[in-house]
């Protein structure tokens, strides 16, 4: 029997699923598809003064990740572009400085580092605590790494049956054993059973249609351009621009278009305006992608265990590739019964659960 089976094969899963396995446990992956699309799709930014606007339980949980990164990166065994090389804040408008200032005074009364510069005449802000990896290395090597481990890698659809969030009957009826269907793809005609301890959800965007979890995708485009790269990622003029090799990524959209990741003629145009601001001048776009961010109602992710006894890493909205490490060592503490590394509370998966019944008892 195996100790965890774990659904989502993207940066969370294949996270947990490694550190796991460094524990002496015995895991397996089930991913839908052969690679991971919001992870291969991110660009890869680990900004946690960056993408958090305010302290809270989520900048620290940020912030833990990245103190985590460098030893993460290291242990792969591979070169995955991780570079703590700060994040740089333009800004082109009044309104634009105005939030920099804003930004910088809380982070400062939050004693976190924020440098002045300027740029054009204009306030800049450079955060020396954040950076970037290349994200598809780091999949590509968590791949590695986890079968180095003897993690089983296995590509299917798996169904969870009814462990959802929803009313108290159908929360106590929901899985009782850690069972999970693995609907065999190819040609394999019958549905193949994996017996596990634990069941650990880490499909992304796709986690609501496994467990009745209020997940939703969020489109994000990008762009590769024959740019050359800036010195660190440049955020400013509504996206931002991440060295990438000799390239330069530009992002990205924020759409609500449900599961649709086609890139759009739209997405392409709006991305161009970013690009003449962060690199300006004449270049060829190389390519073009988008990814499904998963959302949730607050943007924060949904850590911890449903009544059914699955456990949950989900909903990392536009920190997932940040949060992998943290979010690692989070499931392999659940599993093992011992107590997480952060407080769960915030994250908790049934938060709205618990909103939604208190609403249905007082309508006003
Ligand atoms: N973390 C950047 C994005 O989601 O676009």
């Amino acid at each position: 029997m195996l100790d965890a089976a774990i659904v989502g094969g993207g940066l969370i899963g294949l996270a947990s699923a490694l550190e796991l396995a460094r524990r002496g446990r015995k895991v397996c992956v089930v991913d839908a598809a052969d690679g991971a699309r919001a992870s291969w799709a991110a660009a890869g930014i680990l900004g946690p003064q960056s993408e958090v606007h305010a302290p809270s339980p989520m900048l620290e949980l940020c912030r833990r990740s990245f103190a985590l990164y460098p030893e993460f990166a290291r242990g792969l065994g591979a070169e995955v572009g991780f570079r703590p090389c700060g994040t740089l804040h333009l800004a082109f408008t009044d309104a634009e400085e105005a939030a920099l200032v804003e930004q910088r005074r809380w982070q400062e009364q939050a004693a976190l580092r924020v440098e002045e510069r300027s740029q054009g005449g204009r306030l800049a802000l450079f955060f020396p605590d954040e950076g970037q990896v290349d994200n598809r290395r780091l999949l590509l090597a968590l791949r590695e790494a986890c079968l180095r481990e003897g993690v089983e890698l296995r590509q299917g659809r798996a169904a969870l049956g009814s462990a959802g969030l929803g009313s108290a009957g159908r929360r106590s009826a929901g899985l009782g054993s850690a069972g999970l269907r693995l609907q065999a793809s190819g040609i394999r005609s019958e549905a193949e059973s994996i017996e596990a301890r634990e069941i650990v959800l880490c499909a992304g965007s796709w986690s609501g249609q496994l467990a009745a979890l209020p997940v939703t995708p969020v489109r994000g485009q990008l762009l590769l351009v024959d740019a050359p790269p800036p010195a660190c990622v440049v955020f400013g003029g509504g996206g931002y621009a991440v060295p990438r090799g000799a390239q330069t990524l530009i992002g990205a959209t924020t759409e609500n278009a449900g599961f649709d990741a086609t890139p759009t003629e739209e997405g392409r145009a709006a991305l161009l305006l970013v690009a003449a601001k962060l690199v300006p001048g004449a270049h060829a776009v190389v390519d073009h992608w988008a990814g499904l961010r998963p959302a949730t109602p607050d943007t924060l992710p949904l850590l911890g265990r449903l009544p059914s006894g699955v456990i949950v890493a989900t909903g990392h909205y536009r920190n997932g590739v940040l949060l992998a490490p943290v979010s690692a060592q989070i499931v392999a503490a659940l599993v093992e019964g011992k107590p997480p590394p952060v407080d769960l509370a915030p994250f908790d998966p049934l938060r709205y659960a618990a909103e939604s019944e208190s609403a249905l008892e007082d309508p006003t």
